[in-house]
């Protein structure tokens, strides 16, 4: 039996972007579940953007994470000694389980797996946060109706890659904006989008979504924010609907860019709206069926970036900033 905790913890606040000198990784003695807790295995960890404002002395609307403190994270464990009614070793739960190999955590916030909707690895990707977030998003938030033009931006991401299918599924025209072309051959080829854009190739980038979709964008799924924002607000159809989910070129800017172009809502009739995730945890189940029947069917897809190891998180939160990751980005810490 495994008596090491392996753990990372947060040693500095960044000013930019995060990387391996923020953090120090530290071993302590696994300890034992008192009653109402269980001793974990943690098998996959979620890399996403928000940690690096959770990193903040003051992230908004989480409290941040304290100085010495392990790093937050969401992900995928093995249950390795209970005592909580209804959970048993080798059952796996999803919980907030952070940086650390052998996590001794309360049952509240944990949830069971239900592994005949997919295994670990499809409840990190396409049935975890980022493709609930991407499903809301676009049928709660956004309102996609078949025939829908539709542009999603961070589109070769974890929620960008659910964003966009959710649009096909829905019979829309789906224009995905990516950076690079092997992200945007990927959108095209393997994910069947209308078009992608390679934003970062582009030298105007508005012309270029005008060209993709020239009768207007009736919905924009906005992941990044920023100048792209701006290009799809010069784009929006009559009351077109723009869904604010996150805008990533912002999050580690020394300097923030101002929208321009927000003055066109006015004319265009638009609805912006931003929303966070848990705003549909009462509506999580009915995302989970829609999203695994579409796997199952073999209609859904998602890409999997998995770095090997725990020691690979500080990198791989750094990665996502950088555009290094293609898909879902996860932490294997052990199978
Ligand atoms: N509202 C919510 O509840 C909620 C929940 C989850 C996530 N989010 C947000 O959703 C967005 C996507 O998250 P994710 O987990 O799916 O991450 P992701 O898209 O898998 O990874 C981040 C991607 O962002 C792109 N990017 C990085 N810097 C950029 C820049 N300066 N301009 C344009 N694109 C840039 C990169 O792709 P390229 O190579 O294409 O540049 C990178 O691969 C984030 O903004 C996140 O905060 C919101």
């Amino acid at each position: 039996m495994q008596n090491a905790n392996r753990q990372i913890r947060l040693i500095a606040r960044p000013d930019g972007l995060a990387g391996p000198e923020h953090f120090d990784e530290t071993t302590e003695p696994v300890r034992q579940p008192d009653t109402g807790e269980v001793l974990l295995e943690t098998l996959l960890l979620s890399i996403d953007p928000a940690m690096r404002v959770w990193m903040n002395e003051d992230p908004g609307y989480v409290p941040p994470i304290q100085l010495g403190s392990v790093m937050r994270a969401g992900g995928i464990a093995r249950v390795v000694e209970s005592r909580i009614d209804g959970l048993a070793p080798g059952d796996l739960v999803q919980g907030r389980l952070g940086w650390q190999t052998h996590p001794t955590l309360s049952g509240e916030g944990l949830h069971k797996l239900d592994l005949t909707m997919g295994d670990a690895e499809a409840w990190i990707g396409p049935l975890g946060t980022s493709a609930l977030t991407a499903y809301f998003g676009m049928t709660a938030v956004a309102n996609v109706k078949p025939g829908d033009t539709v542009v999603v931006s961070g589109a070769a991401g974890a929620v960008g890659q659910i964003a966009a299918q959710v649009g096909t599924l829905n019979h829309c025209r789906v224009i995905g904006i990516a950076g690079g072309a092997e992200k945007c051959a990927m959108l095209r080829d393997s994910l069947g989008l209308d078009a992608a854009i390679d934003y970062k190739a582009a030298t105007d980038l508005s012309a270029d979504i005008r060209q993709a979709a020239p009768n207007g964008v009736d919905v924009y799924f906005d992941n990044v924010g920023g100048p792209t924002l701006d290009a799809a607000l010069e784009n929006m159809a009559t009351l077109g609907r723009i869904a604010i989910c996150g805008r990533i070129s912002q999050t580690a800017a020394a300097e923030l860019y101002g929208v321009k172009n927000m003055g066109l809502a006015i004319g265009k009739r638009l609805r912006v709206q931003g929303f966070i995730v848990s705003d549909f945890n009462a509506r999580y189940g009915e995302a989970r069926a829609w999203l695994a029947g579409e796997l199952k069917a073999g209609r859904l897809q998602q890409r999997l970036h998995i770095l090997d190891g725990l020691e690979h998180a500080p990198s791989g939160l750094r990665m996502l900033f950088e555009g290094g990751n293609t898909g879902k980005l996860a932490i294997r810490v052990a199978t």
